[in-house]
């Protein structure tokens, strides 16, 4: 069966123009027109795009030499480093990633938990008594700030990361539709990319040396990396420590910055939850450092954010390369073509959740929980083998940001349109997003009473 291909584009160039400006309408306008699966030509490439649930499901189950990330993600690879995740063999990219998993189990996330929530109050610190921060801003400088005391430790935070917050800026350059097509050609944004990995790998390789002469009081994350062995027995070089950090700090950071900030902009718009995510707030023991388990009981809140991953979710669409013809439904997606599934069409299809377009976390609730009815329907941290490892640290860290400045503060969105910014490939809202705050009296005392 042939699948339908979205007409029109330009010559080789093909619909990347109007896909680059809004991607999430520009796939939402091929599924209203050709259904559930259609593709279209984009700068010498054919794309097939799945947007139910049913292809999701194909989608993540397929194996690896099938459907290649690794193929699709290319343009990670200068920014990772090589020898590292989208530049290794499935088999070594498998044995990496389960190096990431000492970091988020629960004796870590217990630490973090405590750490974040420090971090949070010194930043909210420094702020006056009432003003107007940059949400967006403010959530990108506090994650990559968190980032770097949980996972590379309080000294690096301490000493480093504001240097560290720079280079990973221009690290971060390296997402580009050029480098997406070839990484390695010289245009200014991936030469800043290259000078942003090099002093990342030099303040890192810093840290190494340091820890082997003097190793750090509480074991953490880069010690587990320095300790890991591979199947054969070797050890990972300075340089792969260095690029598994900066895996786990890049596929976190950035998205849970912004939807951090959409769970907020969202709660701020709808005072009715707010007023109940506030009143749940009286469960936390007061006067107490927040812990895992406290976290776990805010539950409220924990849908308010899963209603944000599924209006907004940070990656509006995933890829795979296909090597080996993959079918679909009596559709023969050939090899050589990308196949894509695309969460914020998904989440916003009509038979999956009710009344999409209205912000109502109490789909999640019991009775409803409309995301557990059909299996890939919401699949903000993708689904499959290789779903997000980092869901449970990223809710972890939303809540306890969200916990400290509603504890903190009254809040308020500045009037104006809180819409998606589609010009970078993690998907925030539009800048500026001004919160305007005014700092509570007696804040533990308020949180316990309201
Ligand atoms: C709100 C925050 C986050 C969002 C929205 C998010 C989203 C995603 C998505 C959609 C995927 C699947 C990609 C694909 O299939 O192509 C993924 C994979 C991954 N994420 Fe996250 N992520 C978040 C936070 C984190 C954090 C905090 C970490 C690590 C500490 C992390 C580490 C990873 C890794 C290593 C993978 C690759 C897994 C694999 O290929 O087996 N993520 N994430």
């Amino acid at each position: 069966m042939s699948i339908p291909k979205l007409s029109g584009g330009l010559p080789w160039l093909g619909h990347a123009l109007e896909f680059h400006r809004n991607p999430v309408d520009f796939l939402s306008r091929g599924r209203e027109r050709y259904g559930e699966i259609f593709s279209f030509p984009l700068a010498g490439q054919r794309v097939n795009v799945l947007t139910e649930p049913r292809g999701n499901a194909a989608f993540f189950r397929a194996p690896d030499d099938q459907l290649s990330s690794r193929e699709a993600y290319q343009f990670t690879v200068p920014m990772f480093g090589k020898g590292v995740v989208y530049d290794v063999p499935p088999e070594t990219l498998d044995e990496q990633i389960g190096f990431l998993l000492p970091a988020l189990r629960d004796a870590r996330m217990q630490t973090y938990a405590q750490s974040i929530e420090e971090e949070t109050e010194e930043r909210c610190a420094e702020w006056g008594d009432e003003g107007e921060i940059e949400l967006a801003e403010f959530m990108n400088e506090l994650t990559v700030f968190n980032a770097c005391r949980c996972l590379i430790g309080r000294e690096f935070r301490r000493r480093t990361s504001a240097e560290f917050a720079r280079s990973y800026h221009d690290l971060e350059c390296g997402v580009n539709l050029v480098a997406f097509f070839n990484p390695r050609i010289p245009v200014p944004k991936n030469l800043r990319r290259d000078r942003g990995r090099a002093n990342i790998v030099r303040l890192i390789s810093r840290v190494l040396k340091e820890r082997r002469q003097k190793p750090a009081a509480d074991e953490d994350f880069v010690d587990t990396l320095m300790a890991a062995r591979y199947a054969d027995g070797r050890a990972l070089s300075d340089d792969e420590i260095a690029g598994m950090l900066v895996v786990s700090i890049f596929a976190g950071q950035h998205t849970s910055a912004v939807m951090s900030a959409w769970t907020g902009i969202l709660l701020l718009q709808h005072p009715q939850y707010l007023e109940r995510v506030r009143a749940e707030q009286s469960l936390l023991p007061a006067g107490q450092p927040l812990t895992l388990a406290s976290l776990r009981s805010l539950v409220v809140l924990e849908q308010c954010i899963k209603e944000a991953e599924r209006m907004f979710p940070p990656i509006v669409m995933l890829m795979r390369m296909i090597q080996r013809d993959f079918t679909y439904e009596g559709h023969v997606m050939p090899a050589g073509d990308l196949v894509m599934v695309a969460p914020a069409v998904t989440h916003r299809l009509p038979d999956v959740f009710r009344d999409p377009d209205r912000y109502d976390p109490d789909r999640f609730g019991p009775g409803r929980e409309e995301d557990r009815r059909t299996q890939f329907s919401l699949i903000g941290f993708g689904g499959g083998k290789h779903r997000c490892v980092g869901s449970g640290f990223a809710y972890q860290q939303i809540k306890t940001i969200w916990t400290v400045l509603l504890r903190r503060f009254d809040l308020q969105l500045a009037p104006g349109e809180y819409v998606p910014d589609y010009s970078t490939w993690v998907v925030g809202p539009r800048r500026p997003c001004m919160l305007r705050y005014r700092r509570r009296r007696r804040a533990d005392a308020i949180a316990k009473a309201s």
